[in-house]
């Protein structure tokens, strides 16, 4: 008796499907979501409600599928109708990687204005 199951599972668990995530995110959700998840990027301060910290929640992936589907009506997170099922996959394994992380990681806080007297 053979089964062809395994063939036919997506690789999305892999690594490579995390570094796949890794340019995704790169290019599409670091100047809100901050290069580290932060929910810190360039752009994030205009947003009310402000970006998510992927720091510090950790949506499932058929949350973060849904997301990238949709949009979240009535915030400026819209809806990335591009993205190939694969590539928000890989999106959801990165964005779940960052949850945890120590906050000067990657953040692009370290640019912040120095205290004047
Ligand atoms: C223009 C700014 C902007 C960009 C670009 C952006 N986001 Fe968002 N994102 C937001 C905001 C604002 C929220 C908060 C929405 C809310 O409060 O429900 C959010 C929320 C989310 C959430 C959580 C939504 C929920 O309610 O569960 C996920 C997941 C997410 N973004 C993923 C991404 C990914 C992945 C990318 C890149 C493909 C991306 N975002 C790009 C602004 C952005």
């Amino acid at each position: 008796m053979s089964t062809l199951h395994a063939a036919a599972e997506p690789a999305t668990s892999e690594p490579g499907g995390v570094s796949r995530g890794v340019e995704l995110y790169a290019q599409n959700c670091t100047a809100c979501h901050g290069v580290g998840g932060g929910g810190d990027g360039p752009a994030s301060l205009a947003f009310k409600p402000r970006p998510y910290n992927f720091r510090h929640l950790q949506p499932d992936v058929s949350e973060i599928d849904r997301v990238l589907r949709v949009g979240v009506p009535g915030t400026a997170m819209l809806a990335f109708p591009t993205l190939s099922e694969p590539d928000r996959q890989a999106l959801a394994a990165y964005v779940r990687s960052l949850y945890g992380q120590a906050a000067e990681q990657g953040s692009l806080k370290a640019a912040a204005p120095v205290n004047k007297p």
